[in-house]
C-alpha cells in the first residue's frame, strides 16, 4: 500500500468492529495518529489496548452516539480541543434496519438516518475547512451498492446508502484537487457479524462468512482513497450486478430483490 497515512491524523468511525475494525488494524501499521469512534467504551478500550500491542500508531478513542446530534457537535469540540482534527477522515459507521417499513419503530428509522447520512456530513462540514487551509484532506464516505437500487425491506437504509453515496460524488466534485479527496466506498454484503446480528437477517442472509471479508473491503477502500479515486464498487460479483442492473426495468429489479430480500421470519403485512 501506498503511505499517505504516516504523519496524519485519521478519524475511523464504527471503529470497534467490522470494516471500521478493520481500516483501524491496518492503518495501525503506520506512524500515524487513529482517533477511533464507536458507542462502546468498553469495547474502544478492548480494540485500543490490542491495536497498542501491535502497531506503530498513536491511538485516541472516543465513546460517541452518532446518531444522537448533540453529542456529535460534544465530538466534534472535543477534537478540537484535543488538537486532533483530522487530515484523513474515514466516514465508516452505519447500520440497517430491517422489516416491512410500516412496522418498523419510528425512532430506529430515525437513528439510522442520522448515523448513516447526518453524522458523515456534519463531520464532513465540520473537517474539510481545515483541509483547505492545510491544502491536504482525504474523505472516505462507506457507502454501499444497497444504495444503488430498491431495497425492499431495507427501504431507509437503502435510501441513506444512495444519499451519502450521491452526497460523496457531489462533494468530490465540489473540492477535489491533487490533495484534497473525497471518495466513496461501495461494498456489498460483508462478513461481519454484528452487521448482520439480528435473528431476521440472520435467517435471511445465512452464514456471512461465505460474503467477502471486512479486511478485503477496508484494503480495497485505502486503495482507492490512494489512488484518488472518487468511487469504488467492491468486489466483481458487485460490479458485475451494476452492469446488469442498468438494463433491467425498475417492475423486474423490485421483484427479483423482494424476493432475494425477504426472510420467513418477517412479520406478517
Ligand atoms: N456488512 C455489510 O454487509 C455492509 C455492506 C455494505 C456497506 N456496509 C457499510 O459498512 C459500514 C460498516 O459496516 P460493518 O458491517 O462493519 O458494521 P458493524 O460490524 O456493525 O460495525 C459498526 C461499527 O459502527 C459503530 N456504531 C454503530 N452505531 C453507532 C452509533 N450510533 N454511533 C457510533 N458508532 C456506531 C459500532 O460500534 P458500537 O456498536 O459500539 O457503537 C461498530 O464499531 C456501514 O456504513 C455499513 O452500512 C456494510
Amino acid at each position: 500500500m501506498k503511505d499517505i497515512y504516516s504523519g496524519k491524523k485519521i478519524l475511523v468511525t464504527g471503529a470497534s468492529s467490522g470494516i471500521g475494525l478493520e481500516f483501524a488494524r491496518i492503518l495501525n501499521k503506520y506512524d500515524c495518529t487513529l482517533i477511533l469512534a464507536a458507542r462502546s467504551r468498553e469495547t474502544l478500550e478492548k480494540t485500543k489496548q490490542s491495536l497498542s500491542m501491535n502497531g506503530l500508531a498513536k491511538i485516541s478513542c472516543f465513546n460517541v452516539n452518532l446518531s444522537r446530534l448533540e453529542e456529535l457537535e460534544t465530538f466534534y469540540h472535543s477534537l478540537e480541543e484535543k488538537n486532533l482534527i483530522p487530515d484523513i477522515l474515514i466516514n465508516n459507521a452505519g447500520k440497517q434496519n430491517y422489516g416491512y417499513f410500516h412496522k418498523l419503530k419510528w425512532q430506529d428509522e430515525y437513528n439510522q438516518i442520522i448515523l448513516n447520512c447526518l453524522a458523515p456530513i456534519f463531520l464532513i462540514h465540520k473537517i474539510v475547512p481545515n483541509m483547505l487551509k492545510n491544502n491536504y484532506g482525504k474523505i472516505l464516505n462507506v457507502g454501499s451498492v444497497a444504495g444503488t437500487m430498491p431495497g425492499p425491506f431495507f427501504a431507509t437504509y437503502a435510501a441513506t446508502k444512495a444519499f451519502i453515496n450521491s452526497f460523496s460524488q457531489s462533494l468530490s466534485g465540489e473540492i477535489n484537487n491533487q490533495n484534497i479527496q473525497c471518495t466513496c466506498l461501495l461494498p456489498g454484503v460483508t462478513n461481519t457479524n454484528n452487521f448482520w446480528d439480528l435473528p431476521v437477517l440472520k435467517e435471511k442472509i445465512g452464514d456471512v462468512s461465505r460474503f467477502t471479508s471486512a479486511y478485503n473491503v477496508a484494503t480495497y477502500g485505502l486503495r482507492l482513497l490512494e489512488q484518488n479515486k472518487e468511487y469504488g464498487v467492491c468486489g466483481l460479483s458487485n460490479k458485475t450486478t451494476q452492469f446488469i442492473k442498468r438494463f433491467t426495468p425498475l417492475k423486474l429489479l423490485n421483484f427479483a430483490l423482494k424476493k432475494h430480500n425477504y426472510s420467513n421470519l418477517l412479520e406478517p403485512k
